[in-house]
């Protein structure tokens, strides 16, 4: 199994491989010894299909050494192009989308029959919630707790890939939380496309989710991605703040910082609003961290625009971003309406100017933690010296520290004594 995308897909794919598993089959790490490739897959860019069908090109030589090989393309590129992409990737021979995952043991059998095998129905009312995941090794681990968006942002295919929002019970969320736990797990992030608009049958909205699951165990830190701005209620707010290891980060993906892209991108609040809620979290949680998206070069974005996002950043002072050049989407609401009028060189040269402030800006937020105390959860021994551990605080920063003493799962209070623009390194004082 190969996975691109978000971390949705992530989750997904040890879906699968339970799926798979209860099918008899087995993973494995070396593609040589596959009967069986799934390749789970990402729209969001035309550059991440672009890096799919290259991947396929690949393949070829894995078939020609075994004619038995099958191929299974999974996820948002199959919903998104269906039965097209048979005739573009002749190797395919399984094309799934992210609701039919269940029934990839019956594609399988057509598909050994050498014929083509394609289910892309997408469902009211899956969320696989009986499913348990097959985890990767780790401390950490991913929790889907929804599925789909309704939000249909002018620029994005997620609408039209992962199909209608529908949240997975309460009790199942809370049930695979201790289970993991008792595995080993102290971190778990909640997962989906907009999760505060989680929204169970019986009436628990995320706020009320995010707290079952931190009263699970207080040594189980609880994380969640990703927020709209739109939903950042206050209750939600207080939650973070009422539980100490409800982590103090959040994620809130601006996309822009000028009103007139926000309108045209239809992300339904403006700077002014963005603005407000994140005074609000500051006030109520002064240690909180933020991070978010941002798309550079949407529809007539003008100069004025670029800046207003640049001036949004710095007011905001985000910890960590993810910054993109917009790239228009077949199908969408802004491919059909508007223009892809900016030229590569442009969004070229913002793009730079927005990454430049970030780095910027995560160093100057790693300035002033210095001297303070953190606790750390290691999660590894650090790559570069054995003697090193690493960890993330709640903010999820990541700290090294010196030490021979812990282990993966520990938690250890760090003084923070130097930083570079990605790391923060410290003192182990317990
Ligand atoms: N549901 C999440 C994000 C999902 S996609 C949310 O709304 O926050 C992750 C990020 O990809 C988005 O936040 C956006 O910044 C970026 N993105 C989505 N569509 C894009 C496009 N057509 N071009 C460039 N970036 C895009
Ligand atoms: Fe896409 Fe907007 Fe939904 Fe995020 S909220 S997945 S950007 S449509
Ligand atoms: Fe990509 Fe689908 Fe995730 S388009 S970002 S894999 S929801």
């Amino acid at each position: 199994m190969e996975t691109y995308g978000c971390q949705m897909n992530f989750s997904d794919s040890q879906i699968v491989g339970s799926i798979m598993i209860d099918h008899d089959f087995e993973l494995t790490e070396n593609i040589a010894d596959a009967d069986l490739i799934f390749i789970n897959t990402c729209s969001i860019r035309e550059h991440a299909e672009q890096r799919i069908r290259a991947r396929l090109r690949e393949f070829k030589r894995y078939k020609k050494i075994k004619p038995d090989l099958r191929i299974g393309l999974l996820g948002c590129m199959a919903e998104r192009l269906k039965e097209e992409l048979l005739e573009q990737e002749r190797i395919v021979d399984i094309i799934v989308g992210p609701d039919a995952y269940r029934d990839l043991p019956r594609l399988l059998n057509i598909a050994e029959t050498g014929q083509k095998a394609v289910n892309v129905i997408l469902s009211m009312d899956e969320t696989y919630a009986d499913i348990n995941p097959v985890h990767t090794k780790g401390i950490s681990s991913f929790i889907s707790i929804m599925r789909g968006c309704e939000n249909f942002c002018s620029y994005c295919v997620v609408p039209f890939t992962r199909g209608k929002e529908r949240s997975r019970s309460p009790e199942t969320i809370e049930q695979e939380a201790r289970r993991l736990f008792d595995e080993g797990i102290r971190e778990v992030t909640l997962l989906g496309q907009n999760v505060n608009s989680y929204q169970s049958e019986e009436g628990t909205g995320f706020p009320q989710l995010l707290e079952k699951v931190a009263l699970v165990n207080p040594k189980l830190r609880v994380r969640f991605a990703t927020s709209h701005p739109k939903d950042i209620s206050d209750d939600l707010i207080n939650m973070i703040d009422r539980y100490p290891n409800i982590c103090k980060s959040i994620h809130l993906p601006v996309q822009s910082g000028s009103n007139r892209m926000l309108k045209l991108m239809n992300r339904k609040y403006t700077r002014e609003w963005y603005l407000s809620r994140i005074e609000t979290i500051k006030k109520i949680i002064p240690e909180c961290a933020f991070s978010t998206d941002i798309i550079t070069g949407f529809s007539s974005e003008t100069e004025e625009d670029h800046l207003e996002t640049l001036e949004l950043m710095k007011q905001v002072g985000y910890d960590y971003a993810f910054m993109f050049k917009y790239s228009e989407r077949p199908n969408t609401l802004a491919a059909k309406k508007y223009k892809d009028d900016i030229d590569e060189e442009t969004k070229g040269r913002r793009l730079q100017e927005i990454i430049d402030l970030q780095q910027e800006l995560s160093y100057q937020s790693n300035l002033k933690d210095i001297g303070k105390i953190f606790e750390v959860l290691v999660e590894n021994v650090s790559k570069k010296s054995s003697d090193e551990l690493s960890g993330r605080n709640s903010q999820n920063k990541v700290i090294v520290f010196p030490s021979q003493e812990f282990k993966p799962g520990d938690y250890v209070n760090v003084r923070i004594v130097s930083c570079t623009t990605a790391t923060l390194r410290g003192q182990a004082i317990n």
